[in-house]
């Protein structure tokens, strides 16, 4: 199956038949199924976001930038971290094509009017921009990469500082300025996914249970967290300029 069939063909609603016989179809094909696996993929990479703040909070250490290019190294020698930057990657993947998927099926159910379908009535405007939003994330995703990771991992023998890269790349106001307007984006797109999730699973069976507060974790401090990085390093850069 090719990409664009993968995005256009419809989902088996449950049951698919062979020779006659139902058979239930498997958790990739059908609507539900794939909610789950989108629902499943996000929670993972809400997982990978705690991991990596914490280790990035090695910045805010006043050590000139040891701790954290320790951690750095450590991060781009060790087999089982490398082993998991591919499960990491097809969490990634797997969770933007489902979601593209699962994203087309729903536009296609809507009924066509506008008007009909009440969207403002029916779905909060978190809701209904996730597309919108996640694609914003991929962006960042692919500029952060570029700037960071493809350094750290494919420099050769001569691998930078991570510390001065990631605090130069801070003291551009445009750069710093480009990651806090993702970040915000990233935290809209969190707050719907995260209940989302949970509310496929079956999990949060009312509107207000104590998962929204967990959420709150996610969606608000911990975009806030990666926020105070460029934050910081603006500030630091402005104020290296000013004495
Ligand atoms: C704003 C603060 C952030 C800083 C300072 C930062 C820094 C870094 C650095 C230095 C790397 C290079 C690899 C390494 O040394 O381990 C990296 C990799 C990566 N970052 Fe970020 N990052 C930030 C936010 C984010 C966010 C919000 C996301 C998710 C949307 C993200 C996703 C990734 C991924 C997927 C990798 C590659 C996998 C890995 O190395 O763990 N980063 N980041």
């Amino acid at each position: 199956m090719n990409l664009s069939e993968f995005f256009h063909s419809s989902f088996v609603n449950r049951h698919s038949s062979i020779n006659g016989m139902d058979k239930p179809a498997s958790l990739y094909q059908s609507s539900v199924g794939q909610k789950v696996l989108v629902a499943l993929t996000g929670l993972f990479l809400c997982t990978f976001l705690v991991v990596h703040l914490s280790g990035n909070l090695l910045l805010f250490k006043q050590d000139g930038g040891r701790a954290f290019d320790g951690y750095s190294e450590f991060m781009s020698t060790n087999l089982g971290i490398r082993f998991m930057e591919f499960v990491l990657a097809a969490g990634f993947l797997g969770h933007i094509l489902l979601g593209i998927r699962v994203w087309m099926y729903n536009r296609r159910c809507r009924p066509e009017s506008y008007v009909m379908s009440r969207p403002s009535q029916n779905s909060s405007l978190a809701a209904r921009v996730m597309f919108v939003t996640g694609s914003v994330v991929f962006v960042f995703l692919v500029v952060h990469l570029k700037t960071f990771f493809v350094p750290s991992r494919f420099a050769g023998n001569i691998k930078p500082s991570m510390y001065r890269l990631v605090s130069t790349a801070f003291a551009d106001p445009v750069y710093a300025g480009f990651y806090l307007v993702s970040l915000a984006l990233m935290g809209y797109h969190l707050r719907h996914g995260f209940q989302s999730a949970f509310q496929t699973l079956g999990l949060r069976p009312h509107r207000r249970t104590l998962i929204d507060y967990v959420a709150m974790i996610f969606w608000l401090f911990i975009p806030a967290g990666f926020a105070a990085m460029p934050v910081y390093f603006l500030w630091a850069a402005h104020w290296a300029r000013a004495r």
